[in-house]
């Protein structure tokens, strides 16, 4: 049984900074920033938007009431959760209007996280052929102010909804992975910013990269030509670039620049939203889809979580793929919002809600937003 994304969904804030007037009030060469870690606009979310009201969105964008009828699980990724006990998945209960006899829960592994949940999907599927899994990966990646992370961050989430017979992307069940105890990134749970080893993390997550490429191959009998394509986990566009470069002379050099081309239809959108944690690999993924991607092609995945969790995994886009993804719609939303001036950006980054916060709805221009903080509990309301 082929089983796969069917449908992919993405949802970004409507704000967001230029990366070269951060550069200049950091005074940094813009071209580090634009070169050096190869980012042009970075997404920024207001306080009444996170990782439930981002999730709402995305998959409010691909679910159909039948959709919703067939579904068996819902699985949210995200290392930037509301709750330390109620998961993102129940607040999206009643905003997406889903039906109660289905397992729904978070998944936190940094990066990982969606690809821990697309996997699972793919196993429940094939023990429930009718049934369809939705996995929402969203996130707030936060290093702060002034921070070496802070020109890697982003906000956003991309949804898929797992079936039998899917339209957009089949996956090929042929994976490898591994799991280590690595102090790269981490954020406890009293800090709303991230920690990071930043270049550590580069070397990980290049090193996890070539162990499980040499898995792969091993594995599967497999060479580079069995792909026209390698999608990376792109917390930044630089970092996949790093992973990829480790195959130059190792692959023919018409390989090498196939890859190399595709690898940059692949970014395009990451450049101009930054960085959304577990959703970056899927919002390469359909980057690709968008810019150049052709039916039939196999597709080399690799996903990576610090902490660190790695998976590399084949897959394969599905004849017809254009017809399912709303490529216009997707170009609109990215083109279709604001810049703001990095002092706004600073002042919107220290508002903090605190309880007893009652949000204006005439300052929201989303239909899913966090209404209130009552009784130290978050809720939540739909745009009519
Ligand atoms: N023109 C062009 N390029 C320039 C330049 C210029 N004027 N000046 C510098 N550069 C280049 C450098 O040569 C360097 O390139 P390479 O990496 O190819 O060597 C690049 O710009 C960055 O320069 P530095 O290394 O000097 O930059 P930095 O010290 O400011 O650190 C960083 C960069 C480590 C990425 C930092 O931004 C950081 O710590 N980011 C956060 C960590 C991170 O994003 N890790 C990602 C993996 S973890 C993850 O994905 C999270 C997860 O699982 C949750």
């Amino acid at each position: 049984m082929d089983i796969g994304i069917d449908k992919i969904g993405f949802y970004v804030p409507k704000d967001y900074i230029d990366i070269v007037e951060l550069a200049k009030r950091r005074d940094v060469d813009p071209n580090k920033f634009t070169i050096g870690i190869g980012q042009d606009k970075q997404a920024v979310p207001l306080p009444h938007q996170d990782a439930v009201t981002m999730g709402a969105s995305s998959a409010d964008s691909i679910l159909t009431d039948e959709d919703k009828k067939d579904l068996g699980m819902l699985i949210v990724g995200t290392e930037s959760s509301v709750d330390e006990s109620k998961s993102t998945a129940a607040f999206l209960m009643d905003l997406l209007d889903l039906p109660e006899d289905i397992r729904a829960y978070e998944i936190k592994q940094a990066c990982y996280g969606a690809t821990a949940g697309l996997q699972t999907a793919y196993d429940f599927v094939s023990l429930n052929p009718d049934k369809k899994v939705l996995v929402i990966a969203t996130d707030i990646a936060r290093y702060g102010i002034k921070t070496p992370g802070e020109v890697t961050q982003g906000a956003g989430s991309v949804a898929m909804l797992i079936s039998q017979n899917p339209r957009v992307l089949k996956l090929n069940h042929e994976s490898v992975y591994m799991t280590k105890n690595v102090g790269d990134f981490w954020r406890p749970t009293f800090s709303k910013t991230a920690f990071a080893r930043g270049k550590f993390s580069n070397e990980i997550y290049v090193e996890f990269f070539q162990t499980l490429w040499a898995k792969f191959q091993k594995k599967y009998d497999a060479t580079a030509d069995d792909f026209s394509t390698m999608l990376f986990h792109i917390p930044y566009t630089k970092m996949g670039t790093k992973a990829l470069r480790t195959l130059e002379g190792k692959v023919s050099d018409e390989k090498y620049a196939e890859l190399t081309e595709h690898y940059q239809n692949s970014i395009k959108f990451s450049r101009d939203v930054g960085n959304l944690y577990t959703g970056s690999l899927y919002l390469g993924l359909l980057s690709y889809l968008v810019n150049g991607a052709k039916a039939n092609e196999n597709v080399l995945m690799f996903s990576y979580g610090s902490g660190a969790v790695g998976e590399l995994f084949s897959a394969k886009i599905q004849p017809g793929f254009e017809q399912v993804i709303d490529k216009q719609a997707l170009i609109d939303m990215l083109n279709n919002r604001q810049k703001i001036t990095i002092d706004d950006y600073e002042k919107i980054y220290q508002i903090e809600y605190k309880n007893d916060t009652i949000v204006d709805p005439s300052t929201v221009s989303d239909k899913f937003y966090l209404s209130e903080i009552k009784e130290n509990e978050r809720i939540y309301k739909k745009m009519k």
